[in-house]
């Protein structure tokens, strides 16, 4: 249609979002349909996150914020960033947006002129690619392999660097591989960064508090203070508070950075809901025994999802340190037959042909940047996937 804008022609619609739909179409024409492919936590917010909402209605907390966030809350984040990650921002260094997405998307439309490039480890959040192209930039993939348990290498960090570059958007734990950097790997990654003083480093830390066992978490700012001036540390309370609807998140950088966010903000949503910035100062300085509740819980679905899918025909599956998902390859699927014919040649067949026969919704590894793989969301009960990994071994038992 000549009417829309050629920038739309430079995006792709999300996988993860059509999957959804599929088998949301499917459920609704009565077949029996487990989703695998959702990218929130099945937990309903905690009751005193509400309440702080509720009390915010009530006192009347209902009319328009400042554009980069209601200073409760800014104080909060801040708090969050020293507690937390032991990292010192000053209330306006930090800023709030309607959900990491939008944050991120600020931050890349306040900086990007044509022309200049990201890096984008591979496989990435479907989102990361399209908001670069969106705001004009161009997004300079890095590939990972399974090998490496899909964490970025630092000599592939270096390679993909070029005078152009002024992002890295790095993603610990990740989404859809569910891999974390540890100390030492986030530092090699940082040394390389110390050799290149025009890229500035994007982490989207929204996974953070969903690491498992001893794992421990780091951001890049606080493996490497010399990075603190060109940081921009993500995170959101979408997924350790399951909060996905409430749509806040935010960030911490400097100054002239955020600033510039803000000014963006405020021709675009002139700010993050009231109600829900409330809710999120709850979340951030309230109890948090909550997330030990959901960490235990994810982790023994994690173990149960991972022993399932490599005790399958044809699949492999690394045991990732973080977030809900897996990402098993079905490499030597490939060119494999389904018992009424289809042949699968790419693992967006197989996961169509999973679907249609067993109604199992998972998302194709290429739709992330890397397959033959496949993203499966394990924020659902054990029951639900225990019979979900039964009906892949039997799918893939049953191909030729
Ligand atoms: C890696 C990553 N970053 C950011 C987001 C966006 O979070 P929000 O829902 O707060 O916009 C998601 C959500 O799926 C995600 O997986």
């Amino acid at each position: 249609m000549g009417f829309l804008a050629d920038a739309l022609s430079r995006v792709k619609p999300s996988a993860t979002i059509m999957m959804t739909q599929k088998a949301r179409d499917l459920k609704a024409q009565g077949r029996d349909v487990i989703s695998l492919s959702v990218g929130e936590p099945d937990f309903d917010t905690p009751d005193h996150i509400k309440r702080a909402a509720v009390e915010a209605i009530g006192r009347g907390e209902t009319k328009y914020p400042p554009v980069s966030g209601i200073v409760p809350l800014r104080e909060a984040i801040a708090r969050k960033f020293k507690r937390e990650n032991g990292l010192d921002y000053k209330p306006a260094q930090t800023i709030v947006g309607t959900g990491g997405k939008q944050v991120i998307y600020n931050a890349l439309l306040a900086t990007l002129n044509p022309g200049d490039e990201v890096v984008i480890p591979r496989p990435y959040w479907v989102s990361y690619p399209e908001m670069v192209g969106l705001c004009g930039g161009t997004p300079v993939f890095a590939d990972t392999t399974m090998e490496n348990d899909f964490k970025l290498q630092p000599e592939d960090l270096e390679r993909a660097i070029t005078p152009r570059t002024k992002w890295l958007i790095l993603n610990s734990p990740s989404n859809p591989s569910g891999a974390a950097y540890a100390h030492a790997e986030m530092k090699k990654l940082t040394d390389v960064l110390m050799r290149h003083p025009h890229v500035w480093v994007l982490t989207d830390d929204m996974y953070e508090h969903l690491c498992y066992g001893d794992f421990s978490f780091v951001t890049p700012a606080q493996v490497e203070p010399g990075l603190y001036e060109r940081t921009l540390t993500m995170n959101g309370v979408s997924k350790a508070y399951a909060m996905t609807g409430w749509r806040i998140g935010y960030a911490a950088g400097p100054e002239p950075l955020i600033k510039a966010m803000d000014f963006v903000q405020g021709q675009q949503t002139s700010g993050a809901a009231t109600i829900s910035q409330w809710a999120a100062v709850a979340a951030l300085d309230g109890p948090q025994e909550h997330l030990a509740r959901f960490r235990a819980a994810f982790q023994t679905r994690r173990d149960l999802v991972v022993s399932m899918l490599n005790q399958t025909n044809g699949l492999r599956c690394p045991m990732p340190e973080g977030a809900f998902y897996v990402y098993p390859s079905c490499a030597e699927l490939i060119g494999r037959r389904t018992p009424d014919g289809k042949v699968i040649e790419t693992d967006e067949d197989f996961v169509t042909a999973l679907l249609e026969s067993e109604g199992v919704a998972a998302v194709h590894g290429s739709a992330f940047g890397l397959g033959p793989n496949l993203r499966i969301s394990y924020a659902t009960s054990n029951q639900v996937l225990e019979e979900a990994c039964t009906r892949i071994q039997r799918f893939c038992g049953a191909l030729r």
